[in-house]
């Protein structure tokens, strides 16, 4: 894996990385590519460069100076110059330090209005995301070659600061690809078993995990979770894992996440194409388990549960069908109208499980309606909750991750869409209408008068195209801004 160190030297003969800014049609650099001869600027845009934010460009400057080559990375306006740009120059000089094979890239970061602590842990945060590869099945791997190092061109003086500002980036990065890696392995090989023992794992000094099988979830009542489970050659299970820390916690969060480790539809069989990316429906729980991976090494002032039940959501003879009813584990009973809204049955259970434990916040976090693309597209992850003061910490957490969330509203006129004729709740509402808004709402009915945030990643979790921040395939979604939430609320103990 590549390394990041801090230097005031560096050798030209390895590329240097400069920004470049763009106003209007004018190409520029500031003070920080002191020696770069502005003659390269010129030469560049002769060449085709345009300084697209975002993107990048390879020149050799005559006589080789400040460096034999130069990696221009655009940076769009010099106003706007904020973590989000450094954290997308990041990925950017990931995707070209690859794809020409720099084995040492030195970087020299521009003068920000902000603290460069915050710019550089962006840079590594882009530069390890936009690396990630999901590689475990290839006979023969593409020789995408990471640099073994970037190194930062700073004042001596500032390394202590700085060197924990790269490790916070770091952090966020690898709790990301950690879930990416998740949620990209196939489903056949992340059975709830296999989940399961993914999460004793994390089990360490101040976490400790609990895994609860059929027979206990048949004791705490949980037979929404059972009776997802009734069509699947593999048996459910419910994870729980606690982070307790060493001085009295400032509060207590449980973050809940959706864990169908593949969701046919069941009865209500997907068709092929809607089912093509399925083994992605547990990406709440690897994101929860990410949570957990980070706070092995953070120790927050914060109790932290997670909870995530696992299971598939198969067809066969045994299982669940539209019209049977089941009870939940806080007692509600659900008329099943479609084996395909799984996610909000298991869900109900671990939520009355969550609940339970009297915290301060449940955050829940569900690949949960295709609906969610429907009403926002693929940028924005949908939040709704019943707290505001809640919202808008997560809200705050979003903007400083980049990871786009928008609130819909719990409209409680809509309530009656889960009106059954048999059951206290239906698990769908009217064909069209709200379809993420009724799945919130049908949550809700879980989680009592706890404060409570339930975030729809089913847009973001996945992606088709490769973005610079995540090539094709899982995101790992909202880890990064779960744990940017976590430490806003405890701060980091050490
Ligand atoms: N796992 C799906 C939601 C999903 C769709 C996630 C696309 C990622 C991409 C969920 O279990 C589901 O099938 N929901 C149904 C609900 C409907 C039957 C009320 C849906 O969205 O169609
Ligand atoms: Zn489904
Ligand atoms: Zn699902």
């Amino acid at each position: 894996m590549t390394r990041f160190s801090l230097s005031d030297r560096f050798d030209p003969k390895d590329p240097l990385a400069v920004f470049v800014f763009q106003k209007g049609q004018q190409l520029f650099w500031d003070g920080a590519a002191k020696n770069c001869p502005p003659a390269v600027l010129q030469t560049a845009k002769e060449d085709g460069y345009r300084g697209k934010p975002g993107g990048s460009f390879i020149v050799r400057p005559p006589e080789g100076k400040p460096a034999q080559r130069l990696l221009l990375l655009s940076a769009g306006e010099r106003d706007e110059l904020r973590p989000p740009v450094f954290r997308l120059l990041g990925a950017t000089a990931a995707k070209r330090a690859s794809d020409v094979g720099m084995k040492t890239l030195n970087v020299r970061l521009p003068k920000a209005s902000g603290p460069l602590e915050k710019n550089i842990e962006a840079f590594v945060e882009g530069f390890l995301l936009g690396s990630y590869r999901y590689l475990r099945h290839k006979s023969s791997p593409d020789k995408t070659v990471m640099p073994d190092e970037i190194v930062f061109l700073v004042p001596e003086k500032r390394r202590v600061s700085l060197d924990a500002a790269i490790s916070q980036g770091a952090l966020y990065a690898e709790m990301t690809n950690y879930a990416r890696d998740l949620i990209n392995e196939p489903p056949s090989l992340k059975t709830p078993e296999m989940l399961s023992q993914k999460a004793s794992e994390l089990a360490g000094d101040r976490i400790k995990v609990e895994i609860f099988k059929k027979d206990v979830l048949a004791k705490r009542g949980m037979f929404a979770l059972l009776g997802v489970n009734r069509g699947s050659a593999h048996p459910p299970a419910l994870v729980h894992l606690r982070y307790v820390p060493a001085g009295k916690p400032k509060a207590r969060l449980a973050l809940v996440g959706k864990g169908i480790t593949f969701d046919s539809g069941g009865l209500s069989l997907k068709a092929s194409g809607g089912m093509k990316t399925m083994k992605c429906d547990m990406s709440g729980a690897a994101a929860v388990f990410a949570v957990f991976h980070a706070l092995r090494r953070l120790q927050p002032r914060l109790e932290v549960h997670g909870i995530t039940p696992l299971t598939e959501n198969m067809p066969d003879g045994n299982a669940y069908k539209p019209g049977d009813v089941l009870r939940a584990a806080n007692g509600k009973t659900i008329e099943v109208l479609n084996t395909d809204a799984e996610g909000r049955l298991v869900l109900a259970d671990a939520l009355s499980f969550a609940a339970d434990l009297k915290p301060d916040a449940i955050v829940d976090v569900a690949t949960l309606t295709g609906a969610a693309t429907v009403a926002l597209g693929k940028a924005y992850t949908a939040l709704m909750s019943n707290n505001d003061v809640m919202t808008e910490k997560i809200r705050r957490a979003s903007e400083k991750s980049g990871e786009k969330i928008w609130r819909l509203p719990l409209e409680p006129s809509y309530k009656e869409h889960l009106h059954s004729a048999v059951a206290d709740l239906k698990n769908i509402g009217n064909e069209g209408e709200a379809g993420t808004i009724i799945g919130g709402l049908f949550l809700q009915e879980f989680v009592g008068q706890t404060p409570w945030v339930h975030l729809d990643i089913a847009a973001t979790a996945w992606t088709n195209k490769a973005t610079p921040m995540a090539p094709a395939g899982a995101t790992g979604v909202m880890a990064r801004t779960l744990l940017r939430y976590i430490l806003a609320e405890g701060g980091a103990g050490r």
